[in-house]
């Protein structure tokens, strides 16, 4: 049974249907990956609340998406309906508890949990670039953006920072391609559109400040539990690039911000991401190959990530190859290319001689798997045809007054509910404009009536046009360089960009 160095997710069965043996995830293998897969309706929400109970009982903070809400159940106690409690006898869960997790509920939104924040600077040229769908030409200008923001020492916070940055470079177009390369107007031009479509779709809620400390989501209660925290997705899959990118931005940043500790006992945090083939969908080569080398890395942070999807097939090889934990329940195959799918899944297990895997997984019951988890030495265990254990929390989703208790009284309340807008690139921008703006005025006053001496039939000549541009120019670097000397110590250093071009901020 289930002790502090295993998580008992359900027992395993005998070809005559008989109970086998009690199925376990090591805890010290809790680091190598999952995967659980599986047709709609087959009972992948409840493994995966089945693995988050038993990450958080032993001491491991969770963070996982509730995309349809069901699994916000979690936050309760769960009850003895009859159908739970059948399964519990048959997997020999004796004797079944209930629990209730302590819960912290997040959403992008700050509708159904604490908003959860990011700023454009963390999030990088890649990640923004993939979130709003940008051809290479314009991801191109992107990267140039961020460069000029970061040797400039403006601050990209929010949506209207990145705006104003690209309103300007729009300006200067001419300027900048000498400097950087091909920067046109109408590619800057298709970037803000793009930008606006962002903000139509609810995204300037999530770029902004306070940003999500890591350190939020790997709270542990007094009584040594791991908290879960929950995102509330059921919104957010309206626009599944923003999801997609969001959950990829938090692995980067847990993967940029935490220390190489090695193998443990235990991890450290448990990531689950469900809907994962969203994260893959029509991804191009270099975003595969950093997440795959990601999620290579993040094991030795202590960091596991489990992913949910419908079939194995979603997840590309390579990322494939790495999730060591797995949990396989019913797909459908009616299809010959439904039928390819389920051989394909099957040829991912380490094969049980009891059984033909491929028909095993077309016929199993609601809640029941395909499981092999990774045994002694990290080596894959042998597929068994597994019953999966009733969750000991509720079942289903809470209640709205129920979400908004747990609301108030977590442990983060207050501290992000408020957004903040500091002095950013929009300010500075708009500042710099302004003092332009001024010694233009200034200038144009000299030339005018300010001095008393002016040669006549030159004017044009030697102009005021001439003058006045140099003099917009040093006031504008004047500008530049003040911004630098104020903002420059804190952005400065602060440069560098990881493997997802994701920022880390110092801590
Ligand atoms: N381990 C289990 N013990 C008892 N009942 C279960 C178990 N797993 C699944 N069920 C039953 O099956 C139902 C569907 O399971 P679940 O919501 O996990 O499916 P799913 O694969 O997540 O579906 P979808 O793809 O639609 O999200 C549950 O509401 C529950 O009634
Ligand atoms: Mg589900």
């Amino acid at each position: 049974m289930a002790d502090d160095t295993s998580i008992f997710i359900g027992a395993s069965r005998k070809p005559d249907d008989s109970y086998q043996r009690a199925e376990e995830l090591l805890l010290r293998y809790g680091n190598r990956h999952g995967l659980i897969t599986g047709a709609t309706g087959t009972g992948k929400t409840v493994s995966l609340q089945v693995l988050a109970e038993g990450f958080s009982n032993a001491g491991v903070p969770v963070f996982c998406a509730d995309i349809k809400g069901d699994l916000s159940g979690i936050a309760m106690m769960g009850e003895g309906k009859d159908f739970l409690v059948k399964r519990a006898g048959q997997v020999k869960l004796d004797p079944y508890q209930f629990q209730e997790f302590p819960v912290i509920f997040w959403d992008l939104f700050g509708e159904q949990g604490h908003p959860i924040r990011a700023t454009i600077s963390e999030m990088g040229p890649l990640l923004m670039s993939r979130l709003m769908t940008l051809t290479e030409a314009q991801e191109g200008v992107m990267n140039i953006a961020f460069r000029i923001a970061d040797e400039e020492g403006l601050l990209l916070l929010d949506l209207k920072d990145l705006q104003a940055l690209l309103a300007n470079m729009a300006d200067r177009a001419d300027q900048l391609s000498a400097r950087y390369g091909n920067v046109t107007k109408p590619s800057v031009g298709a970037i803000q559109r793009t930008l606006l479509v962002l903000e139509s779709q609810g995204a300037a809620n999530f770029f902004g400040e306070p940003a999500l400390r890591i350190a939020d989501i790997m709270r542990t209660t007094r009584d040594g539990r791991g908290a879960v925290s929950v995102l509330a997705a059921d919104k957010l899959m309206m626009n599944p690039r923003l999801y997609a990118t969001f959950l990829l931005w938090l692995m980067s940043e847990l993967f940029e911000e935490l220390p190489e500790v090695g193998d443990l006992e235990r991890p450290k945090l448990v990531f689950f991401f469900d809907e994962a083939h969203l994260l893959f969908e029509d991804a191009p080569k270099v975003l595969i190959d950093r997440v795959e080398q990601v999620v290579r890395l993040i094991r030795s942070k202590g960091v596991g990530v489990y992913f949910v999807t419908q079939n194995p097939l979603d997840i590309p090889e390579k990322v494939l190859a790495q999730l060591g934990n797995r949990v396989q329940h019913a797909l459908r195959a009616y299809t010959p290319r439904e039928q390819q799918a389920v051989r394909t899944a099957a040829e991912t297990f380490r094969p049980n001689p009891d059984f033909d895997c491929a028909t095993a997984i077309t016929q199993l019951a609601t809640g029941e798997a395909l499981v092999s988890m990774l045994e002694d030495k990290g080596v894959p265990a042998m597929v068994q045809r597994t019953l999966i254990r009733p969750p000991s929390s509720r079942l289903g989703p809470i209640t709205p007054d129920e979400r908004r208790k747990i609301i108030a009284e977590s442990p983060v309340a207050g501290q992000y509910d408020q957004a903040v807008d500091r002095e950013s690139a929009f300010e500075m921008l708009q500042k710099k404009t302004k003092e332009a703006q001024e010694a233009e005025a200034q200038a144009q006053q000299q030339n005018s009536g300010g001095s008393r001496w002016t040669i006549p039939g030159f004017d044009d000549v030697l102009g005021t046009s001439g003058r006045r541009s140099s003099n917009r120019q040093t006031v504008a670097e004047a500008a530049i360089k003040s911004v630098v000397r104020s903002v420059g110590s804190s952005v400065g250093r602060a440069i560098v960009r990881g493997i997802l071009g994701s920022l880390a901020r110092g801590r």
